[in-house]
């Protein structure tokens, strides 16, 4: 059997970032205010800040307004909830991104529950998680989904089309990736199994996957034979693992080389659904610019 076709994410990516950036250049044309992104960062984790840069200027990128706020790692819970009360009120912000895991003496949830839902770019506010988990099948988008799961949906529509009666399989059942992606396939009318670390003969269950979506944090932990031949294999992963020259890599959950082999799709690691986070945050910041402006919202 030929080798599984590439999923491009960075190229999809780069795709959808043009396209919102289409979209917002029009948008202000016509009189639109400029959308805006704000990030908050608590504390100096160097891999976190250069995520949220990222994010900052990649909305610069795209004609958008970016204002950045770092705090301190011994913020307190009421500075950190009186400045998102500060952005909640302020109408130059459409997105307030709070860029997570938060230092161990705050309340998350607490903090995310505080975001005004409009502005919940990252789709983790418990009104927005409740939109997606009661969507009827096909019904719009038209409020902020989380954007991993979403890129990971736009990918395979892309690839497939139409997901209708496939069976899909997720392996992980995080609330970052793996039940939104599984409320995402059961509105485009996949057959959706979530299975996690205490599923009973995980191997089998994925072999009946026509789309396997992979999101539970373990180097290479899908095996080749674990995969339906001709399958679309979604691998969300990203394990830095060393190399023999005392350097490192990034490979995903999936053992990709054996996968290749079987699958009809996948996405490789790195490129494939880690490029899409951050397009699919943008689309998300430009989607409730326009939710407040009175025009359609709709992701996909
Ligand atoms: N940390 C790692 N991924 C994410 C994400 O998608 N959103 C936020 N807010 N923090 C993260």
């Amino acid at each position: 059997m030929a080798d599984a076709k590439l999923i491009d994410g960075k190229a999809f990516a780069g795709g959808l970032r043009q396209k919102v950036g289409a979209g917002v250049a029009d948008f202000v044309a016509k009189g639109g205010p400029k959308p805006g992104l704000a990030t908050v960062l608590v504390g100096a984790d160097p891999a976190s800040q250069v995520y949220v840069r990222s994010k900052g200027r990649l909305a610069v990128e795209l004609g958008m307004a970016s204002f950045d706020h770092q705090l301190p790692e011994d913020t307190t819970q009421a500075e950190l909830l009186e400045l998102i009360g500060r952005l909640n009120a302020d109408p130059s912000v459409n997105g307030i991104l709070v860029q997570l895991p938060l230092p161990k003496h705050l309340d998350t949830a607490q903090v995310l529950i505080a975001i005004d839902p409009a502005k919940d770019v990252d789709g983790f506010h418990p009104v927005n998680v409740g939109r997606l988990g009661s969507i009827a099948p096909g019904a719009p988008l038209d409020f902020p989904v989380p954007c991993t799961p979403l890129g990971v949906s736009m990918l395979l529509q892309d690839a497939l089309g139409s997901l209708s009666g496939l069976n899909a399989v997720i392996v992980g059942r995080s609330n970052l990736v793996g039940r939104p992606v599984a409320q995402l396939l059961l509105r485009a009318d996949c057959t959706v199994t979530i299975t996690h670390s205490r599923t009973r003969d995980l191997p089998g269950i994925c072999r009946q996957a026509d789309i396997l979506v992979v999101a539970i944090g373990k180097t290479e932990f899908v095996k080749g034979d674990w995969i339906k031949p001709g399958a679309a294999v979604i691998d969300v992963g990203i394990n830095r693992i060393p190399t023999p020259e005392g350097k490192s890599r990034l490979v995903g959950d999936v053992a990709f080389a054996e996968a290749q082999k079987v699958a009809g799709y996948i996405t490789p690691v790195p490129g494939g659904v880690g490029p899409m986070t951050v397009a699919c945050l943008m689309f998300n910041t430009f989607q409730a610019a326009r939710h407040k402006a009175g025009l359609a919202m709709t992701a996909a």
